[in-house]
């Protein structure tokens, strides 16, 4: 299995899998095995509002929103410090500029979201592990009680691709749950084997 996820990752570098993977032709840099995840718990859980960390060209925020459309509750909340032209329009997103950590966009998301609203987090944007932790911190807050907060990208640093990566996610969860027992990995969500989230997926306790 670690043979095939680094074939597998290994491949984007020639254009190939996840670099060349699209949701109703938008690019959606995801393994879909994690996006039919996604599906799983959207389904499962409806949450109200989906915060997304680093959005990129839209796709993957495009497949929570088409999910959200199919179970007829949802909203995507998306951030990224760059802006894109081009991007989808899709009445359950909304776009936000400026890095997912500054104060600013924090209290904009805040913003959004009702008092009995339900939370679900996913964490896409700069992969260091100070970053991570970072987000972790300010967006664990944010995450209601039996939702998920997801951590992609945890296979970095030879979890098992891109060895000489440095500290990225996977030790940015490490640290995160040594001083927060709200949380606990799922590791359910890995049961289709292939995943770039390996014990990324938390779910805060009830
Ligand atoms: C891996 S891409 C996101 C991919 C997208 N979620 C998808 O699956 O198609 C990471 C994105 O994070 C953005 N990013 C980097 N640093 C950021 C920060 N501090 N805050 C928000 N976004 C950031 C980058 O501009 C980039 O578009």
């Amino acid at each position: 299995m670690r043979e095939f996820h680094k074939l597998y990752y290994n491949s984007a570098f020639t254009n190939g899998t996840f670099q060349n993977t699209y949701w109703l032709g938008i690019p959606a840099f995801k393994c879909p095995l994690d996006l039919w995840i996604y599906q799983e718990i959207i389904v499962d859980l409806k949450p109200d509002v989906i915060i997304e960390a680093g959005t990129a060209y839209g796709g993957s925020a495009l497949f929570l929103a088409s999910i959200c459309d199919l179970v007829e509750k949802g909203e995507v909340i998306t951030i990224d410090i760059e802006e894109v032209d081009e991007r989808p329009n899709h009445n359950r997103i909304k776009y936000l500029t400026g890095s997912s950590v500054s104060i600013d966009i924090v209290d904009r998301v805040k913003s959004y979201i009702g008092e009995e609203e339900e939370v679900m987090v996913i964490l896409d944007s700069d992969h260091s592990k100070d970053h991570v932790l970072e987000e972790l911190r300010v967006y664990g807050n944010l995450v209601t009680e039996g939702q998920y907060l997801v951590v992609e990208d945890t296979n970095l640093n030879g979890n098992p691709v891109c060895p000489d990566n440095g500290p990225g996610p996977m030790e940015a969860v490490k640290e995160f749950l040594e001083n927060n027992d709200r949380f606990q990995i799922d590791e359910s969500k890995e049961k289709f084997y292939l995943t770039f989230s390996p014990r990324g997926y938390l779910r805060k306790s009830r």
